[in-house]
């Protein structure tokens, strides 16, 4: 197979960027949603790599293009890869099959083979663009038969893989049909990186009960928690990598005086209330948007919540809008902000204010700038960077975040007020908890929490996990380890 002259190449399903069709027939491109981009848009930038991705839009098909430094390899998907790769197998099969069956997976044979033929055409469009013996890092569910597809094309290539969403419990993932075609289609990577120690034990387990495969906990230095698999010839290393933010580059942000000032507009805008709970998230039912909206619901009820007091601000990424399930939630979601203000609104100041958009870099920051309280509570979360995104944001300290203990950012801050969304009283209590929370006991929790975020930044996470996919170098390797390190042999 011919191959290309990128020694660095990231594929994922979304570009960084998706072109926008305007209404006058013309283009723009503009940052695409979600955390996963968000994360890696920084690294690719310092690593001076190529993006194999979708561009957003189907039925198009682009030339590779440069945009702001970045070089863009589009793939192509049609209306039907859309509906079925997208929509369905990503989207209304894995989606809620990895998020714990929020709601229940759609197992459909057409869309499982539109996904081994969209992942075959990622792995024909990574062949081509990388270079001999370059390094290839493959994100998330939706690639996840990519490494075996691309080792077979191209077997000089090492073959990083990584998940940003949760890798379910055994019993859980047991229930797909294609169960062991996914497994072994990740077995295809040198390393295989997941955000919770969990999930990779989880992908262990599977390893050895559906392949009979041997595995073994042992050191993949320098990630910390680890284990081998041994498959035919190859030696693949599972580790885990919780991801990050790029933290200084918000906290600079934060303190920047047009931030301050937008921020100190927005409370005024808001008519200065005593209290700003935020809310920011992609529109998915895994977020506990409604569930948050309900234990403000009956804090009025119960008259522990001053209508005249505080205002809750609930920004919303539109996401996924044509799977059923998206739709119902963003019509609960709607119908609860406008229940909420029917009852307790005044004329020109509405209890809770939504915005369901995408809100632009410098706005969003001047939000988490302006915010007392952060609710971050998701049923299940592979991370959630909008929790670390407002610690980063919280330089002078007087913030709080309640976070959910089912997002993988709880692992890290353990001094948010962690909540049982499950648990509508307990949410209601710590609420209202951290509300009458002491100044100094605020600012302990804060300062500890941006320790956390600010010295394990996402370059460190990218440092680490592709480190620990090239394999040590020789200064790194003692002779004491009883497992020699093996990533990046192929
Ligand atoms: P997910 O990847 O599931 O969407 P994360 O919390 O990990 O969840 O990442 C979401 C990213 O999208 C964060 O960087 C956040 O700042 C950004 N984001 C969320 N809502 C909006 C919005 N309305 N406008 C712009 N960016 C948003
Ligand atoms: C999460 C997923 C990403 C995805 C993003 C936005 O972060 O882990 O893979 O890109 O959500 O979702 P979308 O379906 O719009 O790409």
């Amino acid at each position: 197979m011919q191959s290309g002259t990128s020694d660095f190449v990231v594929v994922a399903n979304r570009l960084p960027v998706d072109l926008e069709q305007l209404p006058d027939g013309t283009h723009r491109w503009k940052q695409s949603p979600g955390g996963l981009v968000t994360a890696l848009e920084p690294i690719l930038r310092t690593n001076a790599g190529a993006w194999v991705g979708w561009p957003g839009v189907t039925d198009t098909k682009l030339d590779p293009i440069t945009e702001n430094g970045l070089q863009l390899y589009p793939v192509t998907l049609d209306s039907d890869d859309f509906e079925r790769y997208y929509e369905g197998f990503s989207n209304a099969t894995l989606w809620p099959l990895y998020h714990d069956l929020i709601v229940k997976p759609v197992f459909e044979r057409a869309w499982w083979n539109s996904y081994v033929d969209v992942n075959r055409r990622f792995a024909e469009a990574t062949a081509a663009t990388a270079a001999t013996g370059a390094t290839v890092w493959v994100q998330d569910y939706q690639l996840q038969l990519v490494p075996r597809m691309l080792r077979e094309l191209r077997p000089d290539l090492t073959i990083g893989f990584f998940l940003h969403i949760p890798f379910p419990p055994v019993e859980l993932f047991m229930q797909l049909p294609w169960r062991k075609s996914v497994i072994e289609g990740m077995l295809g990577a040198d390393l295989i990186g997941f955000q919770m120690p969990g999930g990779a034990e989880n992908f262990m387990i599977l390893a050895r009960k559906l392949l009979n495969l041997p595995t073994s906990r042992g050191s993949i230095r320098p990630a910390s928690k680890h284990g081998t698999i041994t498959y035919g010839e190859r030696t693949v290393n599972v580790g885990a990598f919780p991801i990050s933010i790029n933290a200084a580059e918000l906290d600079r942000l934060a303190r920047s005086k047009s931030v301050r000032a937008r921020a100190a507009e927005i409370r005024a805008q808001l008519g200065n209330p005593e209290c700003l709970m935020l809310g920011i998230d992609r529109l998915d039912y895994t977020k506990g948007i409604d569930i948050r909206l309900h234990a403000i619901r009956e804090l009025l009820e119960e008259n522990r919540l001053d209508p005249a007091a505080f205002v809750m601000l609930q920004l919303a990424t539109p996401s996924r809008e044509r799977v059923q399930n998206y739709a119902i939630m963003r019509r609960s979601i709607e119908e609860q902000v406008g229940r909420i203000n029917g009852e307790y609104s005044e004329v020109g100041s509405p209890v809770v204010q939504y915005m369901h958009r995408a809100i632009d870099r410098h706005e969003l920051v001047a939000f988490f700038v302006a915010a007392d309280i952060m609710l971050v509570t998701p049923l299940r979360d592979g991370m959630n960077l909008v929790a670390k995104e407002y610690v980063a944001c919280n330089t002078t300290l007087g913030g709080s975040l309640v976070l959910s203990e089912f997002a993988g950012a709880a692992a890290e801050l353990k001094n948010a007020y962690l909540v049982n969304p499950h648990d509508l009283d307990g949410m209601k209590d710590t609420l209202v908890e951290a509300m009458g929370q002491s100044r100094e006991e605020t600012h302990r929790r804060m300062r500890a929490m941006r320790r956390q975020v600010l010295t394990h930044d996402v370059n460190r996470w990218a440092r680490l996990f592709l480190d620990t996919l090239r394999g040590p170098t020789p200064r790194e390797t003692s002779p004491g380890d009883a497992t020699p390190p093996e990533a990046g042999t192929s």
